[in-house]
C-alpha cells in the first residue's frame, strides 16, 4: 500500500533502521543535499500557461499532490508526508499545524453531522474535551468505550457509528488496546479505525498491520524528538485519503516546511533514540516498583499491567513515557517531591532528549481512576539513567518526610 517515495535507495526489504535513514530523501531532486531541505514558499511560478494548464489538469485527481501553492504542500512537507506513511505501510500523509490539529481534521475528514463517534475511555484528554464541546456543536456525537472490554464493544457500538477511535497505550494509564480485535468488531459494523500512534511512532507499531484506516501522529513528540516544533501528521488507507485531504486541506490546514524539516531530521534518529528511551524507562519503572512510596508501576512492559500480553504480542518495544503512583496527599506534600526533582522538570509535552515530569488530570467513564492514588507520569529523557534515578530517590525521600511530618 505504501507510497514508496523514498528515491535514496532504501527499500522495504532493508531493515526498518536503514529505511529510516533513507526515507523521504531524494538527493539528484535537491542539488545532491542529504537530506531534503526546507523549501519557504508560498507561491510557485508556471513558466507559461501550457504547463499551467497541464498541471492544473493533473490536480483534478484529488490524490496529486505536486506544489501549486504553500497551502497544499511544498517539497518538504510532502517529503515528510511520504517518510511516515512508506515506514507506517499507510498510502500518503497530511501534514498538520499540531498532533490535536491531525486527530480532529481526520475526524471531520470521515465523520459528518448526525454522526457518532465511539472513543477509547484512556484517550488523550484534549482529545476527549474536543470530542465533546466541539465537535458536539456540530452534530458529531461522542461517547466512550472501556479500553479493556472488547467483548461488550459491538453493545456500544451505534446505527450511526462512523469512527471507532483508538489510542493504545492510553494516555495517562497505559492500558493497551487489542487493536486488531477492535478493528474486526468495527468493520464488521461499518464503521473506520483511527488510531493515535503517537507513543508507539512507526518504530515500534505498525497501525495498517493490525487492521487500522487511519494513524495519527503528534509528531511534536518523538518524530520531532527535540521538544522545538508543533507539528501532526494524519497517515490513511488509499480509500480514505482524497476525503480526508479535502477536508483538511479545505480547511486551510498546513504546517510549516521548517517543522517538517525538523521532523525529517528527527526521523533519522527516531531509532537509537528510541532504544535509549525504552531501556531507561524500563530500568527507572523497575527501580520504582522496589520503592516502598510507590503503589503500582504503569508500563505495558511490566507483565502484570492491563493489555501487557496485547503490548506483546502486537509492538516490537515500548517508549519513555509510563506512570506510576503515589498515595494520594495533600498538594504541599506532592509539591514537596516535584520541587526536589532536579532533572525531571515539570513539563506538559514528552518525547523530547530531556526528562519530565507531570500529575495528569485523567477523566474516565469506565473504571474510575482509585482517589487513594496520585497518579505520576514521566518522560524518561536521553539523560544517564543512574542520574535520573538518583534524581528521583531524592525527590522521593523529601516526599516520604513531608508525608511522615503531616
Ligand atoms: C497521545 C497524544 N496525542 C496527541 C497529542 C496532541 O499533540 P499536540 O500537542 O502536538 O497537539 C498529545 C499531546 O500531548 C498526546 O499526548
Amino acid at each position: 500500500m505504501s507510497s514508496s517515495n523514498s528515491k535514496s535507495g532504501a527499500s522495504r526489504d532493508h531493515d526498518f533502521a536503514t529505511r529510516l535513514g533513507h526515507v523521504g530523501r531524494d538527493p539528484a531532486a535537491h542539488g545532491g543535499t542529504v537530506n531534503t531541505p526546507v523549501y519557504r514558499a508560498s507561491t510557485f511560478i508556471w513558466p507559461d500557461t501550457a504547463s499551467q494548464e497541464a498541471q492544473r489538469e493533473l490536480a483534478r485527481d484529488p490524490a496529486y499532490r505536486g506544489t501549486m501553492y504553500g497551502r497544499l504542500g511544498n517539497p518538504t512537507t510532502v517529503a515528510f508526508e511520504d517518510a511516515v506513511a512508506e515506514l507506517e505501510g499507510g498510502f500518503r500523509g497530511l501534514i498538520m499545524p499540531s498532533g490535536l490539529a491531525a486527530i480532529v481534521g481526520a475526524v471531520l475528514g470521515v465523520a459528518k453531522s448526525g454522526d457518532h463517534i465511539l472513543v477509547t475511555d484512556n484517550v488523550y484528554p484534549s482529545a476527549r474535551n474536543v470530542f465533546l464541546n466541539t465537535l458536539t456543536r456540530y452534530g458529531i456525537e461522542t461517547s466512550f468505550f472501556d479500553p479493556l472490554d472488547v467483548d461488550s464493544l459491538a453493545s456500544h457500538i451505534r446505527k450511526n457509528t462512523r469512527v471507532v477511535y483508538l489510542e493504545a497505550p492510553g494516555s495517562d494509564t497505559f492500558e493497551v488496546q487489542d487493536v486488531p480485535r477492535i478493528a474486526e468488531v468495527a468493520h464488521a459494523h461499518g464503521a473506520l479505525v483511527l488510531f493515535d500512534n503517537t507513543w508507539a511512532t512507526p518504530y515500534f507499531f505498525k497501525p495498517f498491520e493490525h487492521g487500522v484506516d487511519i494513524s495519527l501522529h503528534a509528531a511534536t513528540k518523538y518524530l520531532v524528538g527535540h521538544s522545538d516544533a508543533m507539528l501532526g501528521l494524519i497517515v490513511t488507507t488509499r480509500d480514505i485519503y482524497a476525503d480526508v485531504r479535502s477536508t483538511v486541506r479545505g480547511l486551510g490546514y498546513i504546517a510549516g516546511p521548517d517543522d517538517a524539516y525538523l521532523a525529517l531530521r528527527g526521523l533519522r534518529t527516531l531509532g537509537v533514540r528510541l532504544d535509549r528511551h525504552e531501556r531507561s524507562a524500563i530500568e527507572v519503572a523497575e527501580w520504582l516498583s522496589r520503592q516502598q512510596a510507590v503503589l503500582g508501576v504503569r508500563h505495558p512492559a511490566f507483565e502484570h499491567h492491563p493489555g501487557h500480553a496485547v503490548w506483546k504480542r502486537d509492538f516490537t518495544g515500548s517508549s519513555g513515557l509510563f506512570s506510576f503512583e503515589l498515595p494520594a496527599t495533600s498538594p504541599q506534600v506532592l509539591n514537596t517531591f516535584l520541587d526536589h526533582l532536579q532533572l525531571f522538570s515539570m513539563g506538559a509535552s514528552w518525547g523530547g532528549y530531556e526528562s519530565l515530569v507531570k500529575l495528569p488530570h485523567a477523566t474516565r467513564t469506565f473504571q474510575p481512576l482509585d482517589p487513594k492514588r496520585q497518579i505520576v507520569r514521566l518522560h524518561v529523557g536521553l539523560e544517564s539513567v543512574a542520574d535520573l534515578i538518583g534524581d528521583l530517590d531524592h525527590a522521593l525521600g523529601a516526599f516520604a518526610d513531608a508525608r511522615a511530618r503531616q
